[in-house]
C-alpha cells in the first residue's frame, strides 16, 4: 500500500471513531454541538495518524490504538479552542471557520475544551479497562498523553509562549526550543510513543522513535511559523500574520525566514535519518516527514 492509500485507511478510522464518541446523548445538547464543532471539523489529523502509524510499526492492534488516537485528538482540539480564545492568541478563525469562541461564545469554548480534555482521559481508562491483558502497556501510554498535555508538557509551552510574547528575541534561542519542543512537540512525540506501546517495540526501539518524535515535533512547529508568515487564511485556515503582531519568540522572529527554512530542512534530514534504522517498517513516517517539510497547512 502507497502513502495515500494508508493514510486515507488511518483517517477513516479516527473520522468514524471520533464520531462514535460524540455520539453519546448525555452530554447536553449545546455542550456536544460545541464539542463536536472543534473534534469533527476537519483538521490534519497528524496527532491520531501519528499514534495508530507506531502502532502498525510495531505490530500492534490497531482497534486498541484507536481509543488512544481519539483521545489524542480531543486533547489537540481542546488546546486549540483555548489557544484561539481573546485571552490567548486571540484568533477568530480555525481549520477554515470561525473559532469555536466566535461560533459558541468565550464562555461555551471554555466548557468544550474542559469537556473534551476529560473525555480523552475517560477514553483512554475505558480503553485500558477493555484491554485487560495490556494494561500495564496501556498504562505506560496514557502517562505518556498525560505528560505531554500537561504543566510541564503542553500547557509549559503555551504558558511559555505567552510570557514571551515582546521579549528581546536576540536573547531566544533557548527560550524558543523550550516553548517549541513543549507547545506542540511534546504531543507529537507522545502520539508516536503511545502507539507504539500498543505494539511491542524493544527499547532501543522505543528510545529511537522517541528521537524522532522529537526532531519531528520541532520540524512540525518551525514550519507552523514559517507558514504563519507566508501562508494565507485560505491555506491555513487560520488567521495569518499573527505571530509578528503578537511579538511571539518564533524562528522567523528570531533567525529570519530563510534561516528557519534551512533549519526545517536539516531537522527533517536529521529526523530521516533517525527512521533509516527502522528500514521498510518506517516508509510510512519518512514520507509524513517529507511532507511535513513541504506542508502549505
Ligand atoms: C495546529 O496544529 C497547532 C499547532 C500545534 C501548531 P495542526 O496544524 O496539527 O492543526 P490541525 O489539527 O491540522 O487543524
Ligand atoms: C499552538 O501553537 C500550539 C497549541 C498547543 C495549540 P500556535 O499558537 O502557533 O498554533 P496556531 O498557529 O494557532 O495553530
Ligand atoms: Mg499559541
Ligand atoms: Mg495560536
Ligand atoms: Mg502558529
Amino acid at each position: 500500500m502507497n502513502f495515500e492509500q494508508t493514510m486515507e485507511i488511518y483517517r477513516g478510522m479516527i473520522e468514524n471513531g471520533l464520531e462514535a464518541c460524540m455520539a453519546r446523548e448525555s452530554i447536553p445538547l449545546k455542550l456536544r454541538e460545541a464539542m463536536a464543532y472543534s473534534l469533527c471539523g476537519g483538521g490534519k489529523r497528524l496527532r491520531p495518524v501519528l499514534a495508530l502509524a507506531a502502532c502498525d510499526m510495531f505490530e500492534g492492534n490497531l482497534a486498541a490504538a484507536l481509543p488512544l488516537s481519539c483521545a489524542l485528538e480531543m486533547i489537540h482540539a481542546y488546546s486549540l479552542i483555548h489557544d484561539d480564545l481573546p485571552c490567548m492568541d486571540d484568533d477568530d478563525f480555525r481549520r477554515g471557520k470561525p473559532s469555536s469562541h466566535k461560533a459558541f461564545g468565550e464562555a461555551m469554548a471554555v466548557l468544550a475544551g474542559d469537556a473534551l480534555l476529560s473525555y480523552a482521559f475517560e477514553t483512554l481508562s475505558d480503553a485500558a479497562l477493555l484491554w485487560q491483558p495490556q494494561m500495564p502497556s496501556y498504562l505506560v501510554a496514557v502517562r505518556e498523553i498525560a505528560r505531554a498535555a500537561g504543566a510541564s508538557g503542553m500547557v509549559a509551552g503555551q504558558a511559555a509562549d505567552l510570557e514571551g510574547e515582546g521579549s528581546n528575541v536576540s536573547a531566544g534561542r533557548e527560550r524558543l526550543r523550550y516553548i517549541h519542543t513543549r507547545k506542540t512537540g511534546a504531543m507529537l512525540r507522545a502520539s508516536l510513543m503511545a502507539g507504539a506501546y500498543v505494539g511491542t517495540p524493544s527499547d532501543a526501539e522505543a528510545a529511537a522513535l522517541s528521537r524522532f518524535g522529537g526532531l519531528f515535533g520541532l520540524l512540525f512547529q518551525i514550519t507552523d511559523d514559517v507558514l504563519d508568515e507566508e501562508g494565507s487564511l485560505l491555506t491555513l485556515g487560520k488567521t495569518p500574520g499573527k505571530d509578528k503582531a503578537a511579538q511571539k519568540l518564533t524562528y522567523p522572529a528570531c533567525v529570519g525566514l530563510e534561516e528557519s527554512k534551512r533549519m526545517a530542512r536539516e531537522t527533517a534530514e536529521e529526523a530521516l535519518a533517525v527512521l533509516e534504522g527502522f528500514g521498510e517498517r518506517a516508509e510510512f513516517l519518512a514520507a509524513l516527514t517529507e511532507r511535513t517539510l513541504m506542508r502549505k497547512n
